[in-house]
């Protein structure tokens, strides 16, 4: 999960630049970034087709001596360098990045840039003939550094009607800045966008949990509310409907000790990986070692569930899915159902192409990995990149957002394995393990989110059944087991739905409230 903070980056910074004196003819088109994006985004795909909406990669540049030079929408020579300074007096210092437009070919127009590093994104368009910088202020670690040194500062040209579209990203902007990366900007975001509460609760803040009373298949539902995790679970969370950004489940082994299994854990080498490993590291890790400030519920299954459960069939899953790559491929198809009811605006289709596009310049190896292959199973091709997908898409008559809607099969092998999220991973066990019987054949994981996961009615009804340290000292009884974190946490709509053949395949989710069909 961790590389897709970088393509939420993309909502990172805005500076402006007003100016605008320069002689040449007026062309109404100009003026399309000047009108609010609902009107300007759909005149501006009414204009042109898909693939022209695309940001263009237009080079890179990684020094002074080598200036990158191209030709613009609006101005016709353009020169861009980088310099390396050490303003901030911090370990890798920071740069500047000089643009230097010139020869409009008129007084209205202008040219919006994304400017862009695999860890932060800032823009800025430009009106008027003359030198423009843009500072970094500092490159956020070594990686970036070592980075921008070797591959430069990405730079992209986008269509200027999406200037608004770019503007009306502010709202999110705190919750990368790297002052904000705090705690108080990610509840401020859910609480105004969500309507979440976030009250605090008595101590203990860690439970003295006894792990016999945790069993085969409880699921746990985490949350986490600070830094670049919780900057990304914010969004995930407020894009879903979900309350929890993150899941893991347990299992038991034949000697009665208790084991986690999840998929998104961070190994020696920064990968995100699926593993199966000791309840008691997991825990101490989510103590002591996790800065997000991880808030953990344990969601006990129900007895009936707990006697249906196959522990056998669990862990020989568990066990063939242990060490493979956490399941970048389908992620984010687990919410796009519908047409336009699942992007909360400012985000469409086509902010999501942009983002892949703009993805696939500056790690190319990461988005052949995160996207193309599961856009491509969704056209029956092999080997087309994102603009080839869309051409071919459209030539078939099939949008690229009626693309995106394409249900993801749970039978579909990347070419590094199956692809499973945190939540699909839990799924997928709970499916062979047989709780979706009768019905588990008409059921595609990869269509829930985490949301969806913990609505089900598998878990516990009873509240007298819980163990006796579950909420300990709390007066709000919850029907699940916070075990960790000084908020309560809310899960809302949590144990409520049947399962259903096809569950999930064609449901709407926008904020603030989520509404879903019933059976979508
Ligand atoms: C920038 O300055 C600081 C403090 O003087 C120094 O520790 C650091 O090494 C410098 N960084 C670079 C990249 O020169
Ligand atoms: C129970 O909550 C109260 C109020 O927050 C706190 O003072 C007390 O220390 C808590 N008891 C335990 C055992 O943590
Ligand atoms: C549980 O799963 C195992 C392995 O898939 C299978 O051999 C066994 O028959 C299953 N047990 C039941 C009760 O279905
Ligand atoms: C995908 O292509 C293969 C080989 O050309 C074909 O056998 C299969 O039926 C196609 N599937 C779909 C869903 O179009
Ligand atoms: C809840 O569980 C308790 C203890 O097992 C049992 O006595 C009680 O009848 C249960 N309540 C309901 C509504 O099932």
């Amino acid at each position: 999960m961790k590389k897709l903070v970088f393509l939420f980056l993309f909502l990172l910074s805005l500076l402006f630049f007003l100016n605008n004196n320069n002689k040449a003819p007026f062309r109404p088109l100009d003026l399309l970034p000047f009108l609010p994006p609902a009107i300007s985004l759909p005149l501006l795909q009414s204009l042109h087709s898909a693939v022209d909406l695309l940001p263009s990669f237009v080079g890179s540049v990684a020094s002074a001596e080598n200036k990158l030079q191209w030709k613009g929408a609006c101005f016709s020579q353009n020169q861009a360098w980088l310099e390396f300074h050490n303003q901030s007096q911090t370990k890798f210092g920071g740069g500047t990045l000089h643009i230097k437009v010139n020869k409009a070919h008129s007084w209205t127009c202008m040219d919006l840039y994304v400017f862009a590093t695999p860890y932060q994104i800032t823009w800025d368009y430009y009106f008027i003939s003359r030198e423009h910088t843009l500072n970094f202020k500092q490159w956020v670690n070594q990686k970036e550094y070592e980075f921008v040194k070797h591959n430069g500062v990405s730079i992209f040209l986008m269509q200027s009607g999406m200037l608004g579209t770019l503007k009306a990203m502010w709202d999110v902007f705190p919750l990368f800045s790297n002052s904000g990366w705090g705690e108080s900007s990610n509840l401020a975001f859910l609480k105004k966008h969500m309507g979440a509460t976030f009250e605090d609760r008595p101590e203990p803040w860690v439970s003295e949990l006894n792990p016999d009373d945790i069993h085969s298949g409880d699921f746990l539902a985490i949350s986490k509310i600070k830094g670049r995790w919780g900057g990304f679970e914010t969004l995930e969370k407020w894009v879903t409907g979900a309350y929890a950004g993150h899941t893991a489940v347990c299992l038991k082994d034949s000697d009665g000790k208790l084991w986690v299994g999840e998929s998104g854990h961070e190994n020696e080498e920064g990968e995100d990986i699926i593993v199966v490993m000791p309840w008691e590291e997991w825990w101490q890790f989510e103590q002591t070692q996790d800065d997000s400030d991880p808030h953990i519920a344990l969601l006990p299954l129900h007895p009936d569930m707990r006697k249906k459960f196959n522990e056998t069939a669990a862990w020989e899953y568990a066990k063939s899915m242990s060490g493979y790559p956490y399941g970048y491929h389908n992620m984010i198809f687990s919410w796009i159902d519908t047409l336009s009811d699942n992007y909360p605006p400012p985000l469409d289709a086509h902010v999501v192409a942009s983002v892949m596009t703009m993805w696939s310049h500056i790690q190319p190896a990461y988005a052949a990995n995160m996207w193309n292959e599961a856009l491509n199973k969704r056209l029956n091709t092999t080997g087309l990149d994102l603009p080839d997908v869309i051409v071919e898409s459209e030539r078939r008559g099939i949008s690229f957002e009626k693309l995106l809607t394409i249900p993801e099969k749970d039978d579909w092998v990347y070419s590094d394995g199956k692809s499973t999220s945190c939540v699909v991973f839990i799924l997928e066990m709970y499916k062979v393990a047989g709780l979706f019987d009768p019905i588990a054949s008409s059921m595609q994981a990869t269509e829930f989110t985490i949301k969806d996961a913990y609505s089900l009615n598998f878990f516990e009804n009873n509240m007298t059944r819980l163990p006796d340290w579950c909420n300990k000292n709390d007066s709000v009884k919850m029907p699940y087991c916070q075990i960790l974190g000084k908020y309560r946490m809310e899960l809302p709509d949590y144990n409520t739905m049947q399962p259903y053949p096809h569950m999930n395949e064609k449901c709407a989710s926008l904020p603030p409230d989520y509404l879903r069909d019933d059976y979508c």
